[in-house]
């Protein structure tokens, strides 16, 4: 059998990793910028998470959401301390898309209405409502089109209050940080504005922060630097450093009923093992602290550079948009100097390493970048 042939790939297996680095089946070592997606969030085999799962396994790895699972109730309280949202509710799932289709559903049942309004460059995932309200038509199949999402310019005041006076609207879904979108952070004046228009029409701010959440700005949640909350934030990537898991956390005003969301594996016992070995990490080293820090000099430090044309985000998610004469230079740090980034499209280099990234790993990025751009 085949693989079904869908991700453009990197010739290079990777077969050891720790911390910050990893290795290919060749022995050399690369500095991961990457983060694997955004999904490694404190650090590759970190010795607690690896001991945490191993032990876990050999008790129990999984069984279904029919009995009582106090390693749910134990990440939730944990969540709702390191977040601040000690009030709100917990629901597990699998990842972040499936995260996003159980919050707009979720909204939708909470208020009985159906417009969910986007914003241009979104990307939420690839099931159905989710991808229906990215605004990427290429991934979007016939059978996911709806005329239920209203796709807004982002940034646009006056056209998010005119949408609230054409439709009714279920729900506004927003990345504090967009990253697919090329890293641009959300204003807190058009977050604080969403807050109001959704308090006045009772509709519910859904805080997509699958990647720019879980301590990747140097906040908990991207949107915190508002100073407002959202009704649900739904989460992943960083969640399980590498194991899958998502889930939403929704606000006391939003009641559940049994039936209403449910999954076969979302919050078994592995899942819930690995995502508390996180929060334990995240908590114990500091990481919101040191994602804030690091990311701060690694900002600064870009912003020096004459060449590149913008950078922009927030803690250790960080887009560097150059221009076109520059296109080479993603390709050669990982040939030439064995550092693995992201990118965006048309020409942003992102950057999304672990929270527990080091001012040696920053500037070994630095020194990269600077020969690379000369
Ligand atoms: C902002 C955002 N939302 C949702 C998703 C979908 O997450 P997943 O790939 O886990 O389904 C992603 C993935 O890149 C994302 O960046």
């Amino acid at each position: 059998m085949k693989l079904f042939d869908v991700y453009p790939v990197n010739n290079i297996v990777i077969d050891k990793a720790l911390g910050a680095n990893v290795w290919d089946d060749q022995g050399t070592e690369y500095l991961d910028m990457y983060g694997g997606h955004a999904v490694i969030s404190i650090g590759h085999t970190h010795p607690h998470y690896v001991k945490r799962l191993t032990d876990q396994l050999h008790k129990i790895g999984f069984y279904s959401n029919s009995i009582k699972m106090p390693l749910q109730e134990q990440l939730a309280a944990l969540l709702g301390k390191i977040s601040g949202k000690e009030d709100y509710q917990l629901f597990l799932c699998n990842s972040g898309a499936e995260a996003n289709e159980n919050a707009l559903k979720l909204a939708s049942f909470h208020n009985g209405k159906k417009k969910v309004i986007a914003f241009r460059k979104s990307f939420h995932g690839r099931t159905s409502l989710a991808v229906a309200a990215t605004d990427n038509p290429k991934i979007v199949a016939p059978v996911n089109e709806t005329d239920n999402i209203v796709f807004l310019p982002w940034e646009d005041i006056a056209a998010l209050e005119q949408a609230f006076k054409d439709h009714e609207v279920s729900s506004v879904i927003i990345e504090g940080i967009q990253g697919v979108g090329g890293i641009r952070v959300a204003s807190e004046a058009f977050l604080q504005k969403i807050r109001s228009l959704c308090d006045a029409h009772n509709a519910v701010f859904i805080a997509d922060s699958v990647q720019c959440g879980y301590g990747r700005s140097g906040k908990f949640f991207s949107h915190d630097y508002a100073g407002v909350n959202a009704d649900i934030y739904t989460m992943a990537k960083g969640m399980g450093n590498g194991f899958p898991i998502g889930g939403i956390i929704i606000s006391p005003k939003i009641a559940p009923s049994y039936g209403m969301l449910g999954t076969t594996f979302g919050g078994n016992h592995l899942a819930c093992a690995a995502a508390l070995a996180v929060l334990e990490v995240i908590e114990s080293e500091n990481l919101l602290q040191n994602a804030a820090n690091i990311g701060e000099y690694l900002i600064a430090e870009l912003k020096q550079f004459q060449q590149v044309l913008e950078v922009r985000g927030r803690g250790l998610m960080i887009g560097i948009e150059l221009p076109e004469e520059l296109a080479h230079v993603r390709k050669n740090l990982l040939g030439d100097h064995k550092i693995f980034t992201g990118e965006a499209k048309p020409n942003v280099i992102r950057l999304l390493p672990s929270l527990a990234l080091t001012k040696a790993n920053a500037d070994q990025f630095l020194e990269a970048f600077r020969k690379e751009v000369k």
